[in-house]
């Protein structure tokens, strides 16, 4: 069995509550796992003078692979956001949240399977920001060829890799010519190499209006930056929220695994955050490490332990448990098998 060396950032708030509870049942699915555990945020300020050390860059350039639970970022004064610097300094290009329907979480549809692949490192996110004159501010949408292409190529692998049949090209082509034309004119360049995949493409108002009408006619979802950070969480909203749905951020130079929730301070420490969301991230990365089996094990167990009756659950999906009972609940259902094979 191959020993995975992992770089494990718990964060704070639930982070080390939520990031136990996976680490556990990641023991309990049977990858054999070497965790490299940093503090980031406050903590790591505290003890080093910088939220995010750069030992913490260096594990994960030497690793590949980092599992992270939220950080929080203090509001208008202090650190900037450790995720924020996270992705420009290791180059994470693409954000990847994958969106589907859980049995027992009621939402208004069945059958939800999206794939969002979001740009991470350019559009409006690149923090160009001027004042002209008193009272006229510029902020600069930038669009380029390179990481219109790269993004455009990563969804078009991840079909190909996972057996997914449509990438669909979100714009505003319509008003923004020459940076969405961009964008779409590289998705539908790299389209040519993928000629079993069906390419097409929305313009993204189009796009949310359809996303709450029938969410179920779409595969992968591809869109720059501002777009893919609201659709993705617009479609997140589609099978439960926040709490419930997994991401990563992913370069050359390796990725990071994590929530889309953050710290939750309201709850941290009472043993009443939902682990899922993480989980779901350490999912996405087991199948980044080509542990297929277990990953999908644990898919497996999940969709038991949601099933298993309201004592498994945590509260914020309608259940009585606590973050102790779904993690005891599935490590006995991993233990026992999941699947029919088994
Ligand atoms: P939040 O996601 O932490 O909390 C919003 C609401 O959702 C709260 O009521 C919370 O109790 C609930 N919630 C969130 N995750 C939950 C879980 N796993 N189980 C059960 N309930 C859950 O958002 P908020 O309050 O805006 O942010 C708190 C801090 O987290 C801020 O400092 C923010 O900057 C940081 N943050 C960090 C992120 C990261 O590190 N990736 C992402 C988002 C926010």
């Amino acid at each position: 069995m191959t020993q995975h060396k992992i770089t494990l950032l718990p964060g704070d708030g639930i982070g080390p509550e939520v990031t136990a509870s996976v680490v556990s049942i990641i023991e309990c699915s049977g990858v054999d796992v070497e965790w490299e555990k940093f503090f980031v945020g406050a903590e790591a300020l505290a003890r080093s003078g910088d939220p995010l050390p750069g030992e913490v860059i260096e594990s994960i350039l030497r690793n590949k692979v980092a599992l992270k639970g939220p950080v929080t970022t203090p509001i208008g004064t202090g650190f900037s956001s450790i995720n924020v610097r996270l992705r420009k300094t290791l180059d994470l290009y693409a954000n990847l949240r994958p969106v589907k329907s859980m049995p027992n979480i009621i939402t208004r549809f069945e059958n939800v399977d999206i794939i969002v692949v979001r740009e991470n490192t350019e559009d409006l996110y690149s923090g160009l920001e001027h004042e002209v004159v008193p009272g006229v501010v510029e902020s600069l949408k930038i669009i380029t060829e390179k990481a219109s292409t790269r993004i455009a190529r990563f969804a078009f692998e991840y079909a190909r890799t996972h057996g997914r049949k449509r990438v669909t090209a979100i714009h505003k082509a319509n008003i923004m010519k020459l940076s969405d034309g961009l964008f779409l004119q590289c998705f539908r360049n790299v389209s040519k190499e993928y000629p079993s995949i069906v390419a097409d493409d929305k313009i993204v108002d189009n796009l949310c209006m359809q996303m709450v009408t029938d969410p179920t006619q779409f595969d992968i979802l591809l869109l720059e930056n501002l777009y893919g950070d609201i659709v993705s969480d617009l479609a997140a909203g589609l099978v439960g929220g926040l709490g419930v749905v997994g991401g990563a951020n992913i370069g050359e130079s390796g990725a990071v695994f994590e929530a889309v929730h953050g710290s939750a301070p309201d709850i941290a420490g009472q043993n009443k955050a939902n682990p899922l969301a993480m989980l779901k991230s350490a999912v996405l990365m087991l199948h980044h490490l080509g542990e297929m089996g277990p990953a999908q094990r644990i898919d497996d167990a999940i969709m038991k332990v949601l099933d298993s009756g309201p004592e498994h659950r945590t509260r914020d999906i309608g259940g009585r448990g606590t973050t102790a009972d779904f993690t005891t609940a599935m490590c006995e259902t991993l233990r026992k098998g999941t699947r029919t094979s088994d």
